[in-house]
């Protein structure tokens, strides 16, 4: 998850691994790195970057590093980063997911692969093309050509000058030195070498050498702009950013284009999920899911249980995990339990997992993190492939695991028959919207923090949506409570009339949700009645339901996801009305990110 580079006249290997440290706090498995001169030498292993098993000297003054958070193949050594190619010339790193691993790797029938990983395709890739070329360069641009997905890479050879970076939909920066350059990940590694540098952009291959650093994008010559970076420590450690929250909602747009990679055929409406083994004819024969979660997972299985039940005709029930009972008159054989957890280790998700298995009920465990106790003991793993998060309040994997779950939920209705193509392909295009859509809002997060500063003394807080605005109701009201400690609930628009309306003042601001899949028209009256009592409104609104008297911020077109980018808006609203009151948003009172306890 963390990438450096450096090339110069010092020794290459403290300045990688003091690099890899400073990226530790994007969370991370494994580390490694690769030094090259007219030879390679890899030291990669599971564990802290500190732990890593290097000689007493190491002479290199060219390398890379890498820090790894599983998304493909479990935390090995083996599938650790750097990877290299069969003759041993190679090394890679790479972030992102390569979307069409699976075909490439097909086609490489003569190379022995050692990893699990989808990064290892590009070691071997470029061995075959360097078999045409001794331009490393040259090589690295004809395999990114061969690639689907999102990928930020870095790669050295043995006997080649330089390091080549690459990027697509994952973040790069190349940093200019005084006594050598870099590659990164992020700025973070570089601040203390150097505060100038250039941000790779799609498409673009970096040559970096001792002398400097040369950028082409489709084989022609680029300049980037070089930029001075101003950052104090603290906020280096962040990203840049002031929390981990705030970095990790603006994360999504990468975290959801990873959770899609390699997995949708929009043209087709079809999906395609990796490592289910679930039999044949099971899903065929079950007459009902049941999600079990907590907190965030949970209203992630709401909005879920709703597109299950829209697109594959299924029963699909919800339950907290901590309240999950088998209950009667189900048939095991013919149930089947989805527990959601970004952690994969929250205790109540894993004793609901626990207890339907007990019973010979089949499981599938949908989580962020491969290895997890979920992951191990389900019947079945699903990845939201979201990066790891640690604000103790979830943002991005929200999202991501809405996504995965819609994605399932395609899976279970062309299994059943059940897929209706025309509404499939809606779904997927809009899939492949969202992230930009999500991009539409966070460019839109001064606005918010301004709305957010003028409403943030509100005595209490209420959140109204219909259907799938009822999960993300829900949701923003969490996240309000859980960073501004203000009191916050989410309701369904129409319940507010039966009780909580009696709480509605002037004092009360009401966030609405008005978008595809909320029935809009009706919630308009709720927000009517609540206008009427005084109460400040902000609508979270899809085109045509936008109102000019009020305030409002536009939730771009985007069918059922529509409620999911209305989430981005409370996020960053949340976000911001806990630091005008200089909330320790990144660990608030009281909780843990992970609970591990009943
Ligand atoms: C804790 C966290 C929440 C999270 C919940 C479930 O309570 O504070 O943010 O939603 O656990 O976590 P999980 O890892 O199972 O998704």
């Amino acid at each position: 998850c963390g990438i450096i580079g450096y090339i110069g006249e010092q020794l290459a290997r403290p300045r990688l691994v003091a690099g890899l440290q400073q990226l530790e706090y994007r969370g991370y498995d494994s580390a490694g790195i690769a030094l090259a001169d007219d030879e390679l030498a890899v030291f990669k292993q599971v564990g802290l970057v500190a732990d890593l098993d290097l000689p007493e000297s190491t002479p290199q003054t060219c390398g890379i590093g890498h820090t790894r958070w599983s998304t493909h193949g479990k935390p090995t050594d083996a599938n650790a980063h750097p990877h290299t190619d069969c003759s041993g010339r190679v090394a890679v790193v790479h972030n992102g997911i390569i979307g069409n691993y699976d075909e490439l790797r097909a086609s490489l029938l003569d190379h022995e692969f050692r990893s699990e990983t989808d990064t290892e395709v590009v070691a071997h890739l470029l061995e075959d093309e360097l078999e045409a070329t001794d331009d490393l360069r040259e090589a690295v641009g004809a395999v990114v050509d061969k690639i689907e997905g999102s990928y930020a890479l870095g790669v050295v050879a043995a006997g080649y000058d330089g390091i080549v970076a690459a990027r697509r939909n994952s973040p790069l920066v190349v940093g200019h030195g005084e006594d050598g350059n870099f590659i990164a990940s992020d700025v973070t590694p570089l601040l203390e070498h150097t505060r100038s540098v250039s941000y790779l952009e799609d498409g673009d291959v970096a040559h970096v050498t001792r002398e400097g650093i040369a950028i082409w994008n489709e084989g022609t010559p680029v300049d980037r702009e070089v930029h001075t970076i101003e950052w104090s420590p603290d906020a280096a450690e962040k990203g840049g950013y002031d929390h981990y929250m705030l970095k990790e909602i603006f994360e999504q747009p990468t975290a959801l284009r990873q959770a899609i990679a390699g997995r949708i055929d929009p043209i087709e409406g079809r999906v395609e999920l990796e490592g289910l083994s679930i039999p044949d004819g099971f899903l065929e024969g079950v007459d009902e899911i049941q999600f079990v979660a907590c907190g965030t997972s949970y209203h992630a299985c709401l909005y879920a249980k709703q597109l299950m039940e829209e697109f594959a005709d299924v029963r699909a029930t919800v339950e907290f995990a901590s309240e999950y009972a088998v209950g009667s008159g189900r048939n095991p054989e013919r149930t089947l339990v989805v527990g959601v957890s970004q952690s994969g280790e929250t205790a109540d998700t894993l004793r609901a997992l626990r207890m339907a298995s007990r019973v010979g009920i089949r499981t599938l465990g949908v989580t962020n993190t491969v290895g997890s106790t979920m992951a191990r003991e389900c019947d079945d793993a699903l990845y939201i492939r979201a990066g790891p998060e640690i604000g103790v309040a979830a943002t991005k994997t929200f999202a991501s695991q809405v996504i995965v779950l819609a994605m399932f939920a395609l899976t279970v209705a062309d299994v059943r028959g059940e897929l209706d193509p025309r509404a499939a392909r809606k779904l997927l295009e809009n899939l492949q919207d969202l992230p930009g859509a999500v991009q539409s809002v966070l460019d839109n997060n001064d606005a918010i923090e301004e709305v957010a500063d003028a409403y943030a003394g509100g005595e209490a807080f209420f959140f109204i949506g219909r259907r799938l605005g009822g999960p993300v109701a829900l949701e923003g009201a969490l996240k309000l409570k859980e960073i501004s400690y203000d009191h916050a609930e989410g309701f369904p628009a129409g319940e507010l009339k039966h009780g909580p309306l009696a709480l509605v003042t002037e004092e009360t601001p009401v966030l609405a949700i008005l978008t595809d899949g909320t029935r809009p028209d009706e919630t308009r009256n709720n927000v009517k009645e609540v206008q009427s009592r005084g109460a400040p409104v902000i609508t979270l609104a899809a085109e045509g339901y936008q109102s000019d008297d009020e305030v409002g911020f536009d939730v771009p077109d985007l069918g059922l996801l529509e409620p999911l980018v209305a989430n981005v808006y409370l996020q960053l609203f949340a976000y911001h009305v806990a630091d005008s009151k200089g909330r320790a948003i990144d660990r608030p009172r009281n909780l843990a990110k992970s609970v591990t306890v009943e």
